[in-house]
């Protein structure tokens, strides 16, 4: 996969050279390069925003840079049709399902917004030269989409094939089977008054799942009622009526 972000602020960006990231690019799974927008600016004060046609509070993004990069990074006509994702609070929210799809894709190119937006312009020329995803973190404003990059290629990254030495972990995760992940032990089995649950040291396989979906459920449903759909209560229901 190769992946280009663009954006006033690459140091922001730096830590997509460490830890998960870090580890796709030296197994070759990943291309992933940071440009600095102002480079595409030609004017002494590489200028970037200026003020919103029709009056109003903050700057917009100026249009001319956002082209002059995407004509140097997507020119190259033989190359895979790209998706191009614009961080914004006004965007679809991020899930382990969008993830998912954009794993799949063999060219992302990331378009951090600041100030008050980017040039609506901008989003419909990109229309036209590869597919457009407005994406949201989630319902809050950040200072830019920088921090949103991040952990969206974060997210992605790890769903590469080949990335995760136990592809099976990635199964088991929060949201991959649409609950929270059910709650975790590890040794020592009693520690500060505090009991590992006996069924996970019974070494009953049966009871050990059952008692996990149980968890997981629970835990769903109180935290993120939102989550529970009759298809989870449904498959729950078939869970114990085969038991
Ligand atoms: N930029 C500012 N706030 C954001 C958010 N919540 N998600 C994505 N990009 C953003």
């Amino acid at each position: 996969m190769r992946i280009d972000v663009l954006t006033i602020f690459p140091d922001y960006l730096a830590p997509l050279e460490l830890s998960l990231p870090g580890k796709a690019r030296a197994k070759g799974l990943l291309d992933l390069r940071v440009h600095d927008l102002r480079q595409w600016t030609h004017d002494r004060h590489r200028t970037v925003d200026d003020t919103p046609y029709g009056g109003g509070a903050g700057m917009v993004m100026r249009p001319e840079p956002w082209g002059a990069a995407f004509d140097a990074l997507l020119e190259a006509p033989e190359g895979a049709r790209p998706t191009i994702v614009f961080t914004t609070p006004s965007g679809a929210p991020f899930t382990q399902e969008v993830a998912r799809e954009l794993a799949g894709r063999e060219r992302l190119v990331f378009a951090c917004g600041r100030y008050e937006g980017i040039d609506q312009r901008v989003l419909d020329h990109a229309a036209s030269v590869g597919e457009v995803r407005e994406i949201s973190l989630g319902d809050y404003v950040l200072n830019g989409g920088e921090v949103a990059a991040l952990a969206i290629t974060e997210a992605v990254v790890r769903l590469l094939p080949g990335f995760m030495g136990n592809p099976e972990s990635l199964a088991e995760e929060s949201h991959e089977d649409g609950l929270l992940e059910y709650p975790v032990y590890t040794k020592p089995a009693a520690w500060r008054g505090h009991e590992v649950p006996p069924v996970l040291l019974s070494g009953d396989h049966a009871s050990i799942a059952a008692w996990r979906r149980e968890q997981a459920v629970r835990r769903t449903a109180e935290r993120r009622p939102d989550l529970v759909h009759a298809s989870v209560l449904l498959d729950d229901l078939e869970v114990r009526l085969v038991q």
